[in-house]
């Protein structure tokens, strides 16, 4: 069941091309598929294709039609037998995509049929070497109900088109840039669109296209600009260029992830695309330049250069999350950017490393591969990456990407060719640093200073973690940005210190004993114990907007820590919240400085979970906060508050951001008077982002109120599905009693559907992450969550196993909690015909 790296080997045979003729109908699908193949290892006799649930109907081998006798179909393959070193096969196979709920290979999203095919969903439409490493050029023809499916799309250029007397018509596709089976997509439907061009920088005129459900192509705005914005970065950043006369995207609702780079067709989460001032939040717009960033970036980091195998998903995973995050950063707030990129880091990645289903960037083994679509893949991957940018510098950098590109363009490779580049070029050894590959968990790094006769003196140890398995892993390799500053704030020095050594000892001169500012823009994904480390000094002085808020946070963090101990609320740490709720600060900086840690950020510090305690002990502060410094929080909210404005420029949404951070931690009070303004601004604000944070905090703070809003809000958008999420999310994260019982009736709302993955991510996803009644004492919540993935599983593996990841902080639960959750945990696992998706993740909590 267990597949694992070391027993990779080199494809038997290569696709050089494969024609397609897709002939669409509604109740299936006939497709023609003809292979050219040539035999690479001459001891080969038979040809074994992947094929998943698929009809065969007939097989030519060089035009001759076989018999059953000269082929095997398994459960997951189809074997042709004896084949010879350079010949042709044809398969005609028939699927049912109205039938496919696992939206994997070809399915229909409403009335749209497309596809996703990473990583092997190709195996589910026609039987293929569905491999990266196996790259063809492809050439489609889609045929459909002219009427029903106007838009006939696949990759590449469209090379011609025809009519058939039945109402029926034809378009033919061709993609000159070979590629593996997984960036293949195909889309048939009736779909609005929008236009735009894109003149490269060597000349080369680009057709822009978003195409989306009739009457939304005017919220294909934002996602357009957005795709300018990243083609012309590409090019100034890394020298990229387009290389295909036409990019499309498509919008659909039901997709398991956020988008797919398919070559020259980009078929994209609806979530990720849609949005106007009406119906989206600022975030909504953020993300969506980011995932167009991303998948367009995807281009070059991906598709030009591909990865070997599976194995290697961080080579252009890591990279390219690294590439759209810098894409953020220059677009807006550099220093936000970073923040919210190690927030998103901790909140998500960290809790998983430590987890039993920790795992190394690069993992050695899998059961399922959809399941190391991971933060650990994505976004340590990029912090990895990122760190090569800091200890190489941006000009070796670009030196070394180069270098990357111009020796495996058109190749599918290993991680190691990618370090390869970045050591020759870089000019640096990268032997240890490899281990941030193969290795997992995440590494800490003690900090002792002591200051004698004019040197401070600094000594670092590594702490590195066990693996999974509990074998012992080796001192990391990496940059550690460092500041030294005087008693006046001043800054004596910055400096990169390479860490590398299990211990080591840095000295510097000074004339009295300086401020340590340590993990400066957080140059190594690492955590820091540093028992001398002065918060309240650096929460004020420090330059480095990270450390700020890092000071900010673990201030925060020690005050709530003491509260869990039932000792009282430190003072100091008050008066160092009151000095930045003063200062003259960049607003949107602001607001995160503001911010109180995450319920999450508190666990990962405790060696036992227990919620109760730690919600108590963060309302405690919160209350706190907002009665002492009520005043100047209500001034904040009303200096920022712009209800009758919706612009999107960054200084409108940084007042919104503020002004909401204000309005939230005040409703802390659960006072009339906070209530009262959440429902003005419910009822008078223009956009989403400020009806959403009124709704939310209504639904906490205000039976009533909350009963009226959600109504409104409910009658205005039920025909929206993107707000219709926000709803239930709201729902489902609520503080107010009932809740899980709300989110099961939920489930028969009209709106609601839970073949569609964005509907059960807010709804059951979400609640799955409300700490106080999924964590309830009385294992309902857990219950609930268990039944919901017995249920989904038999319709969506990905999606059910994705729920799965809510029980990963199982080992460090309280007793209590631990044992109801084990209980439901073992009930899961004992359902006959459990998807290998969520066996694997829930063998690995309970460490089967
Ligand atoms: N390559 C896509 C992206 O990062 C993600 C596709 C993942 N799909 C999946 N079924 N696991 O943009
Ligand atoms: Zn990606």
């Amino acid at each position: 069941e267990t597949i694992y790296l070391k027993d990779y080997k080199a494809p038997q045979f290569i696709i050089k091309t494969c024609d397609l003729v897709f002939e669409l109908f509604e109740e299936h699908t006939q497709v023609t598929n003809l292979m050219q193949i040539t035999k690479e290892d001459k001891n080969a006799k038979d040809l074994t294709l992947n094929a998943v649930d698929l009809e065969l109907l007939e097989i030519y081998l060089d035009d001759e039609k076989l018999d059953e006798s000269r082929y095997v179909m398994e459960k997951e393959s189809l074997k042709i037998l004896d084949v010879g070193d350079i010949f042709k096969v044809i398969i005609i196979n028939k699927i049912y995509p109205h039938l496919n709920s696992e939206l994997e290979g070809l399915y229909k999203s409403g009335n749209i049929f497309c596809t996703q095919n990473e990583p092997e969903g190709f195996r589910r439409i026609t039987p293929y070497i569905d491999r990266p490493d196996v790259m063809a050029i492809f050439k489609v023809t889609l045929v459909a109900d002219k009427e029903r499916y106007p838009v006939l799309l696949s990759n590449g250029n469209r090379e011609s088109n025809f009519k058939l007397d039945d109402g029926r018509h034809g378009i033919t596709w061709f993609d000159p840039h070979p590629k593996p089976s997984y960036l293949f997509a195909i889309v048939a439907g009736d779909l609005g669109v929008i236009e735009d061009k894109f003149i490269t920088k060597s000349n080369k005129y680009v057709r822009l296209y978003i195409y989306t459900d009739r009457g939304n192509e005017s919220k294909c705005k934002h996602a357009m600009k957005s795709l300018k914005d990243a083609m012309k970065w590409d090019e100034d950043v890394y020298g990229r260029e387009y290389d295909l006369s036409i990019y499309s995207i498509v919008a659909v609702d039901s997709f398991n992830m956020g988008a797919m780079e398919n070559k020259g067709l980009n078929i994209f989460n609806s979530a990720y695309v849609l949005a106007d001032e009406e119906s989206a939040t600022d975030a909504n717009f953020m993300a969506i330049e980011s995932v167009i960033a991303h998948e367009y970036f995807h281009n070059w980091t991906g598709n030009r250069i591909t990865c070997r195998d599976w194995f290697q998903l961080t080579l252009k995973e890591g990279l390219t999350v690294f590439r759209d995050q810098c894409f953020s950063a220059d677009m807006n707030s550099k220093e936000v950017g970073r923040i919210e990129d190690v927030k998103a880091l901790r909140e998500r990645q960290f809790v998983e490393d430590a987890s039993p289903t920790a795992h190394p960037i690069q993992p050695d083994s899998y059961m399922a591969i959809n399941n190391f679509y991971t933060a650990t893949v994505y976004e340590k991957g990029a912090e990895v990456i990122r760190m090569l940018h800091t200890l190489l510098g941006e000009k070796k950098y670009r030196k070394a990407m180069d270098l990357y590109f111009d020796t495996f363009d058109g190749q599918a490779v290993r991680t190691d060719d990618f370090l390869w580049a970045m050591s020759k070029a870089g000019g640096v050894d990268l032997e240890q640093f490899k281990r941030w590959y193969h290795q997992s968990r995440t590494p800490k790094l003690k900090i002792d200073e002591r200051f004698e006769s004019g040197k401070f003196i600094v000594t670092l140890t590594q702490i590195v973690p066990d693996a999974v398995d509990g074998s012992a892993q080796k001192p990391y390799y990496y940059p550690l940005k460092i500041a030294l500053l005087e008693s006046s704030g001043k800054e004596i020095l910055e400096k990169v210190l390479i860490v590398s050594k299990e211990s080591q000892e840095f000295v510097f001169e000074a004339k009295s004993k300086p401020i340590l500012s340590i993990n400066r823009d957080f140059s190594a994904p690492i955590i820091i114990e540093h028992k001398e480390s002065n918060y309240a000094f650096l929460m004020k002085h420090d330059k480095n907007s990270f450390v700020k808020y890092e000071s900010a946070q673990s201030f925060a963090l020690e005050t709530i820590e003491a509260l869990m101990r039932g000792e009282g609320i430190d003072e100091e740490y008050v008066k160092a919240y009151e000095h930045i709720l003063e200062e003259e600060l960049e607003m949107s900086y602001k607001a995160l400085l503001l911010e109180l840690p995450s319920v999450s950020a508190i666990m990962q510090r405790a060696k036992v979970i227990d919620f109760e305690i730690i919600y108590e002990a963060k309302e405690k502060l919160q209350k706190h906060l907002a009665s002492t410094c009520k005043e100047k929080l209500l001034e904040l909210y009303r200096q920022n508050h712009k209800p009758q404005s919706k612009k999107l420029d960054a200084k409108s949404i940084a007042e919104r951001s503020l002004k909401n951070r204000a309005l939230k931690l005040l409703s802390s009070l659960e006072s009339d008077e906070i209530a009262t303004l959440a429902n003005e601004q419910y009822n008078m604000s223009l956009t989403m982002t400020d009806r959403v944070v009124a709704l939310d905090i209504l639904e906490n703070i205000s039976a009533e109120l909350s009963a009226t809003g959600l109504d409104d809000f409910y009658k205005r958008y039920k025909n929206d599905t993107l707000v219709m999420q926000k709803f239930f999310s709201i729902l489902a994260a609520s503080n107010r009693e009932g809740t899980l019982d709300r989110v099961i009736a939920l489930q028969n709302d009209d709106a609601y559907n839970e073949l569609i993955p964005n509907f059960v991510r807010s709804l059951i996803g979400v609640f799955a992450r409300n700490y106080k009644y999924f964590h309830a004492k009385d294992g309902l919540g857990y219950k609930f969550i268990a039944d919901k993935i017995i249920d989904i599983d038999k319709i969506n593996p990905q999606i059910a196993s994705g729920l799965a990841g809510a029980f990963k902080i199982y080992e460090k639960l309280n007793e209590q909690n631990k044992s109801v959750m084990k209980i439901e945990l073992q009930r899961v696992l004992n359902e006959h015909s459990l998807s290998k998706n969520v066996y694997e993740i829930i063998s690995k909590i309970l460490k089967i």
